[in-house]
């Protein structure tokens, strides 16, 4: 089994996480650490180290049939993870879970036409939406006892007004609410009503932690969940293996499948990258007791985090349900300081993203990534606790 405690040293690989970080985040005395984008710094299962060295030994990588193996282990997962029988039929590639989400807001929505994402939420789905020039509307979520819920009256009101498509998150970054049965029940009946397409995005499905109502599909909700829906995810988030940009759409609507897959064809998209498709096929298929590990560890840190995040005065951690990620409150204490969130962590050389890029006004929050070796963690929440004690005692306290 993986020793999560191990440190893999990951500058000069070329990842964005270590080797931008200064030039993003500017250097520090202390050593800038990196919290922000979303991978996770575990090397992936052993099983897909080895698939991926056998294919790489062989030395030639001509043009590759499409790897029926993958798709097949991507049907079984589904139905075996997350209680979903997947027809391998339904399976579509995709370049990336945004390359997909793209490619069906620029197919099944018009140019002009209104698109709903629900705040705060996870940069892209502006961007995907903006870029493409199609009108985004925000409906924020709506924090209740402690948690974030979809604010389904908001919702009713967009829909109403002739949005085409909602932009779904499911589990929901940066919150790390996973959605209940019941909750996606409520807004595959909302759609419905308003023939509103559903684009799911699940690419942190399989992250989600004991105690929480379990990941449940979007499609598998209703009849018209499975007709109305296009669900996009892929083993980026779980494995670690966001590097490939080999993901995929589930898409049970024969019509929007063949549009899609078409669409794609005509892009000489339909093609996913090899060893991508390796990677895939082996960590689905042998993958399974690496990632009971990688939970229980996340769990840990996640408790970890909360605890210690959660005892300082004005800061207010969200717990999240799943994902590695922990959207945090930091208004409390910087009140009276001027400061952003991101601008005083910055100051104690933390690089977490900033609360603003996940929706307007939220200055005040910022987004960890907490999937790292625990004592990296505590070496963060050690420079938050020391940081809060001097902003707490102000500059003539610590002088
Ligand atoms: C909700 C969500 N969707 C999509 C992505 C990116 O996926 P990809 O790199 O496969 O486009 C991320 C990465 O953080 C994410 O959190």
């Amino acid at each position: 089994m993986f020793d999560f405690h191990e440190p893999v040293p990951r500058a000069g690989t070329g990842c964005k996480k270590w080797d931008l970080l200064d030039r993003i985040f500017g250097e520090h005395p202390r050593g800038m650490l990196p919290f922000w984008i979303a991978d996770t710094e575990f090397r992936v299962p052993e099983e897909v180290v080895e698939e991926l060295r056998r294919r790489v030994d062989h030395g030639i990588f001509g043009y590759p049939v499409r790897d029926q193996r993958a798709v097949e282990a991507v049907a079984r997962w589904w139905g075996r993870r997350h209680r979903w029988e997947v027809d391998p039929g339904w399976i579509c590639h995709s370049h990336g879970v945004m390359g997909g989400v793209a490619l069906a807001i620029r197919l099944f929505t018009r140019e002009g036409d209104r698109v709903a994402v629900q705040t705060p939420i996870y940069p892209p789905f502006r961007w995907v939406v903006e870029n493409n020039r199609r009108v985004l509307v925000e409906n924020p979520l709506v924090m209740r006892d402690g948690r974030y819920h979809m604010d389904l009256n908001g919702l009713e009101e967009i829909f109403a007004s002739g949005a085409r498509a909602l932009l779904f998150c499911s589990p929901h970054n940066p919150t790390g609410r996973v959605w209940t049965r019941g909750e996606l029940e409520a807004l595959a009946a909302l759609a419905e009503r308003y023939g509103v397409l559903v684009i799911s995005d699940e690419i942190h499905c399989d992250l989600v932690y004991d105690g929480s109502p379990g990941h449940v599909p979007f499609p598998s909700v209703s009849p018209w969940a499975r007709e109305g829906s296009i669900l996009f995810s892929s083993p980026s988030k779980t494995f670690n293996l966001a590097g490939f940009y080999t993901a995929y759409g589930i898409i049970p609507n024969g019509a929007m499948r063949r549009a899609y897959e078409t669409e794609l064809n005509n892009l000489f998209m339909d093609q996913g990258n090899e060893l991508g498709q390796r990677a895939m096929g082996a960590a689905y298929s042998a993958g399974e007791a690496w990632l009971e590990g990688l939970l229980s560890y996340l769990k840990a840190n996640r408790d970890l985090a909360v605890r210690r995040l959660g005892s300082i005065p004005g800061v207010i951690p969200t717990v999240p349900e799943g994902t590695f990620l922990m959207w945090i409150d930091f208004g409390g204490l910087l009140r009276d300081t001027g400061l952003t969130a991101a601008g005083f962590l910055k100051c104690l050389g933390l690089a977490l993203n900033k609360g603003e890029s996940f929706a307007e006004g939220h200055q005040a929050f910022a987004r960890l990534n907490f999937g790292c070796p625990r004592a990296m963690l505590e070496e963060a929440l050690g420079r938050i606790e020391e940081g809060a004690r001097a902003v707490i005692l102000g500059p003539r306290g610590s002088a």
